[in-house]
């Protein structure tokens, strides 16, 4: 095969993992880019010196059948549309997470997908840290037995990104479905992927997006204007029930006057296994109870993430690779973030 031709469909903040990521490979070629945004697609095509540029997703399709893949990076909003043109033109699809706006359009994603035969994976990055795959060499391995119950927490103390990131019509939520998102899906696939059924969940905005402040801790990677929108949820608490009877406690902000925590840690019968600061494992040895640390020598940054993330997507598509974040685990936690965001509306448990 030449080279992979992809084309990338959203030139903003996150495209620029994925265009570098792609640039370290030798067989891929990003082939073109569009966004709605003249400005942004400008200002990107030109840091990479991509020339074919588009402003509309059908033109740059029609335009390009020679492309292989895309790469969708665009709001949540429009995560579908925008993928299901894409399979529809027969490319394979990287999207980012969340998969979708709900679950209904995660799942004519899907069927797309099936439809053409061709390969949707989801940007579960979080799934291509080191942790992650030390944690499942030692769980596949039987060292923590059954998993029955796991915390999943981001808290960003004061981290609403501002823009479309707080108008619900283009990301459909909060934290829950731009943080929660990450930490549910990693501790549900290092569980072995259980089906959830039910969600109970609890919601508040009682903070907003802050604009006023004037200082700020941690990296946050946009901050809120005074005019941005902001009429998503900034807080969000939830107990997700999985069908094995296992149990996942989720704890997720944009806004919380509290420290912010990225707690992600799995209990089972063996040995509790804990993802918050490197991997830790909790256990009994000799009949002591004992901890020991597992050296993550070759820790990789994010960026580094987003490159095995690319890596394996062109993996898949060039050796027929079996995907590691597939469409159907992008339908089980769109399911899972819609049953949040209901229970919370309700004030009952959500039934899957
Ligand atoms: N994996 C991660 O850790 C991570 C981090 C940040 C963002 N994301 C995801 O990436 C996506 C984009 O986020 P971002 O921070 O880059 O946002 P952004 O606003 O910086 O970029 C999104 C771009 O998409 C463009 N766009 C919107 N609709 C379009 C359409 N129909 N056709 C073409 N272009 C369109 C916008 O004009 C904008 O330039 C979101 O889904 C977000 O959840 C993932």
């Amino acid at each position: 095969m030449d080279k992979v031709k992809i084309a990338l469909i959203g030139a903003g903040n996150i495209s620029h993992a994925h265009i570098q990521s792609y640039r370290k490979m030798e067989n891929v070629e990003v082939y073109a880019i569009c966004d709605i945004n003249e400005q942004r697609l400008n200002e990107t095509a030109d840091e990479y010196g991509i020339t074919r540029r588009y402003t509309d997703v059908d033109t740059m399709l029609a335009d390009l059948p020679e492309l292989d893949a895309a790469d969708v990076c665009v709001w949540n909003c429009n995560h579908a549309e925008c993928a299901i043109k894409a399979l529809n033109a027969g490319l394979h699809v990287m999207c980012e997470k969340p998969m979708a706006y709900n679950a209904q359009q995660a799942v004519a994603m899907q069927e797309a997908a099936e439809k053409n035969g061709k390969l949707l994976m989801i940007g579960f990055v979080l799934r291509f840290s080191d942790e992650a795959k030390i944690a499942k060499d030692f769980i596949d391995k039987g060292y923590i037995g059954d998993i029955y119950y796991s915390k999943a927490q981001y808290i960003r103390r004061h981290g609403n990104p501002g823009g479309w990131f707080g108008d619900k019509s283009r990301s459909g939520g909060g934290p829950v479905i731009d943080l929660g998102v990450h930490v549910i899906d990693l501790t549900r696939y290092l569980m072995g992927n259980p089906k959830p059924v039910s969600v109970y969940a609890a919601s508040y905005d009682k903070l907003g997006n802050r604009p006023h402040l004037k200082n700020n801790v941690g990296w946050i990677p946009r901050d809120a204007k005074p005019d941005d929108p902001c009429d998503v949820e900034d807080f969000a608490v939830a107990l997700i029930r999985y069908d094995n009877g296992a149990v996942t406690q989720l704890e997720t902000s944009y806004s919380l006057h509290g420290e912010g925590a990225g707690n992600k840690v799995l209990y089972g019968t063996k040995g509790g296994l804990d993802l918050s600061n490197g991997v830790k494992i909790y256990g009994e040895y000799n009949d002591f109870l004992t901890d020991f640390n597992v050296y993550t020598s070759n820790y990789k940054e994010s960026q580094e993430m987003f490159a095995a993330e690319m890596a394996h997507f062109v993996d898949c598509i060039v050796n027929g690779t079996e995907c590691r974040a597939k469409a159907e685990d992008g339908i089980e936690v769109m399911k899972i973030l819609d049953a949040i965001y209901l229970s919370a509306k309700t004030g009952h448990e959500v039934i899957l």
